[in-house]
C-alpha cells in the first residue's frame, strides 16, 4: 500500500506541517470563537454555510452553532491529530451534530478551490499565525493566496471575518489591508476582537 501511495503521490521532500496538542477553550486569552458566535447569533444571520479556520479541541463554533436554531452549517479545518480525534469523539457520541458541522484535517495552505463549496461566512482568526517555510516546502498557499481563494469562494454579500486579538495581527493586518484593497468587499461595524468585511460583488 506505502509503496503504491508512493507511485502516486510524488513526495515533496517534507511532512505536512501539521501541528501538535490541542487547543482548550481560553475565553479571556482567545475570544475569538465566542465573538464570532455572538455575532452571527445578534446579525440574526440564518442558515449560512460557515467555514471555520481553526477549531480548536473544544469545537465551540462548531457545535454552539450546530445546537442554534440560526440553521448553520459549519466545514471546520484543524492541523492537529488530537483535534481531529475530538471531532470524531464528538460525532460519534452526539451524531444529531454531525450533518451541520464537518471538520477535516489538513493544512489549510493547501487549500484547493475545486473541493470547496461557496461559503456565506468565512473566519480567518488565524492568518499568520502558523505558516512558516515548512508550507514553502511543498507549495502551500501564501497568506495572500489563502484570502483571495477564501474571498473567491464567499458569496456576494457574505462575510470574511479577522480577529484583531491574534498575535499575528500585526503580520495580518497589512496583508489584509493588500487584499482589501484589491477586492470587491468593504468593511463593516466590527464585533468586539472581530473585523468584519462583507463581499459587494463577484471576484
Ligand atoms: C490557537 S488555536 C485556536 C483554536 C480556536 N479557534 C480558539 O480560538 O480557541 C489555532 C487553531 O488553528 C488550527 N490551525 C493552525 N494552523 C492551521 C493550518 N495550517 N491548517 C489548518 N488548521 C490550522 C489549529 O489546529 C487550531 O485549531
Amino acid at each position: 500500500m506505502r509503496s503504491l501511495l508512493r507511485r502516486l503521490v510524488p513526495r515533496s521532500g517534507g511532512l505536512l506541517h501539521s501541528l501538535k496538542g490541542a487547543w482548550a477553550l481560553r475565553p479571556d486569552d482567545c475570544p475569538c470563537d465566542i465573538h464570532f458566535v455572538e455575532w452571527l447569533e445578534r446579525q440574526g444571520l440564518r442558515n449560512q454555510a460557515v467555514f471555520h479556520f481553526g477549531t480548536g479541541d473544544h469545537h465551540y463554533v462548531g457545535v454552539r452553532l450546530s445546537e442554534s436554531d440560526l440553521g448553520a452549517s459549519v466545514m471546520g479545518i484543524t492541523a492537529t491529530r488530537r483535534e481531529y480525534d475530538s471531532y470524531i469523539d464528538l460525532i460519534t457520541h452526539r451524531p444529531e451534530l454531525a450533518g451541520r458541522y464537518c471538520v477535516y484535517f489538513g493544512d489549510i495552505y493547501t487549500a484547493n478551490a475545486a473541493l470547496l463549496p461557496t461559503f456565506d461566512v468565512v473566519t480567518l482568526f488565524h492568518l499568520c499565525e502558523f505558516r512558516t517555510e515548512k508550507n514553502d516546502a511543498y507549495g502551500a498557499l501564501t497568506d495572500l493566496d489563502l484570502l483571495h481563494l477564501f474571498a473567491r469562494g464567499t458569496r456576494p454579500g457574505g462575510h470574511l471575518i479577522f480577529y484583531t486579538g491574534s498575535y499575528a495581527y500585526a503580520v495580518a493586518e497589512p496583508v489584509i489591508a493588500e487584499w482589501a484593497a484589491a477586492s470587491p468587499v468593504e468593511e463593516v461595524e466590527g464585533y468586539r476582537t472581530l473585523r468584519v468585511f462583507r463581499k459587494t460583488g463577484a471576484a
